[in-house]
């Protein structure tokens, strides 16, 4: 691969990922996933927004701490408080990237910054310099590119290239844009910018018309070498452009695409269940590449055709992006080392023993309940409401739910919370509506219920419910998710994850609400 036609895959998962309502992740969770997007061979890995708040800051440091073979990159302000706690988060990075930005629209620089375009190139250029000092790896995004005045962006991105920038990025922030248009604004970019050799031009796409993916394309088919994705489509609002499906299009379409990239596609279905399972956003059925029927076929006239030449209906192997790769199953009599292997090759690596303890403890619980075990399965037993770093100020101690025909269910619950065992019990509509009402006696936490999701995790009935629930409190958004064989149990794990992670909530800043 030449570095004309390399692409490089800039995962912005763990940073604008994030940014959806609810995706929190925790610093253990996102250097779970960094480690799979290492594996991967994703080529940037944005970990956080360093300033945003210390578990920002600490999370950028843990990723730039463990992975070795992917840039980590942290999300700057074009401002000298956001460069230097960037460039100290990313420290111990074996390659490191600062990646700053300031809005370059009309509209934006009008109303939220309340700045001239002269005085946003001058801190544009400052940032630059500033970054500079710190690494050779500076990225610069013109935050609203897709809506801002073409002549401007040239004179821009000429003086930040001169500055030192050696990737732009031309966010579509607000998902405005149209692949045609899109695409031509790189290719004249490209041709204006006299100096635009010097940089990698990058394409970030918002998905509020679905249209992310086209317009990124658009973009690399006009020159752009960098894309900046995440993994199944988390982000902001209707989210970002999805890296399995931008990967996979370049990949499948290689008689068309100008580019390719470095990424070892067998691990784009684990990463997703992670990530998923992680955030507590369900992968909806019918979602390119890592949705549960994106490989299925149901018609008989399409079953007859693949079974008799596979390719009449098939332009990808399901068994190529990672599907069906949970063949090998663990049960109750697994040892201890075959299922630590087992974690490893999932990227769950375990520090100290008594880490290791535990989890096994729990493989041994869930193979109690459950017959075999998959891959999905141990990833959720890893991600379902437990984090080492998160405290568990309510632990669900024991629960019992009676449903009978004619009565109203009834819950009785016992909590332990800050060490004392407190229970209580209420009735319901239904059995998960009496569990949280009993939940609420005994915690009465005030928030409000925005979302509540079940999907089986693997097949059969004694696969694992795997619970999302959505808490909403004081204008903050979370999601806590559970997994148990009993999806009661579930719930309650789901909905007491959701109240830890409210109650250990800091205040976060957000790149595009705080103005300059
Ligand atoms: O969408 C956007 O403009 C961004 C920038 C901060 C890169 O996420
Ligand atoms: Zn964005």
């Amino acid at each position: 691969m030449t570095s004309k036609n390399k692409l490089v895959i800039f995962d912005t998962t763990l940073r604008d990922g994030e940014q959806s309502p609810g995706a929190s992740m925790t610093r253990d969770e996102k250097v779970r996933i960094a480690k799979m997007l290492e594996k991967m061979h994703v080529d940037v890995i944005e970990a956080g927004f360093a300033i945003a708040s210390i578990g920002d800051f600490e999370s950028v440091r843990a990723v730039a701490e463990v992975i070795k073979d992917s840039t980590v990159c942290s999300l700057a302000r074009a401002i000298r408080g956001d460069i230097e706690r960037a460039a100290e988060a990313l420290k111990p990075a074996n390659s490191g990237r600062i990646h700053t930005f300031i809005a370059t629209s009309p509209i934006h620089m009008q109303y939220k910054l309340q700045m001239d375009p002269a005085k946003v190139l001058d801190q544009a250029v400052a940032a630059i310099k500033l970054a500079r000092q710190f690494t050779d790896d500076v990225e610069f995004s013109l935050e609203d590119a897709s809506r801002s005045e073409f002549e401007f962006m040239c004179r821009i991105i000429e003086s930040v290239i001169n500055a030192g920038a050696r990737t732009i990025n031309l966010p579509d922030t607000v998902g405005y844009g149209e692949p045609n248009e899109y695409g031509n604004m790189f290719r004249r970019l490209i041709e204006n910018v006299p100096n635009s050799d010097k940089a990698i031009f990058s394409t970030h796409c918002h998905n509020d018309l679905g249209l992310a993916v086209a317009n990124s394309l658009s973009a690399v088919m006009n020159g752009a070498r960098q894309v900046e994705c995440t993994i199944n489509g988390l982000g902001e609002r209707a989210g970002n452009a999805a890296l399995e499906e931008i990967v996979m299009a370049i990949k499948t379409r290689k008689d068309l695409m100008p580019v390719k990239t470095n990424i070892d596609i067998s691990h784009i279905v684990p990463t997703s269940r992670l990530v998923s399972s992680i955030t507590g956003f369900p992968v909806q059925p019918n979602k390119a590449i890592v949705g549960i029927n994106a490989f299925a076929h149901e018609s008989g006239i399409h079953q007859d055709g693949i079974l008799k030449h596979r390719e009449t209906y098939e332009i990808m192997r399901a068994e190529d992006v990672g599907w069906h790769a949970n063949k090998l199953v663990l049960g109750k009599h697994s040892g201890r080392a075959a299922v630590k292997a087992r974690f490893e090759s999932l990227g769950i690596t375990f520090e100290h023993a008594d880490e290791l303890n535990a989890a096994f403890a729990r493989f041994k619980a869930l193979a109690d309940k459950k017959h075999e075990i998959f891959d999905e399965d141990l990833q959720v037993l890893m991600s379902d409401g437990h984090p080492q770093d998160l405290k568990e100020i309510y632990q669900l101690v024991e629960i019992e739910v009676l449903c009978k025909t004619g009565r109203a269910p009834s819950a009785k619950i016992t909590l332990c919370v800050n060490g004392k065992n407190i229970a209580a019990s209420a009735i319901g509509s239904g059995p998960v509506d009496a569990t949280f009402k009993t939940i609420e006696l005994i915690v009465n936490s005030g928030s409000h219920l925005q979302l509540y999701s079940v999907n089986a995790i693997t097949q059969g009935t004694d696969s694992q419910g795997d619970v999302t629930v959505r808490l909403e409190h004081d204008g903050h958004i979370v999601n806590g998710v559970g997994a148990d064989t009993d999806i009661i149990t579930a719930s309650a794990k789901a909905y007491l994850h959701a109240l830890n992670i409210l109650s250990s909530r800091t205040q976060k800043s957000h790149p595009q609400h705080d103005g300059i």
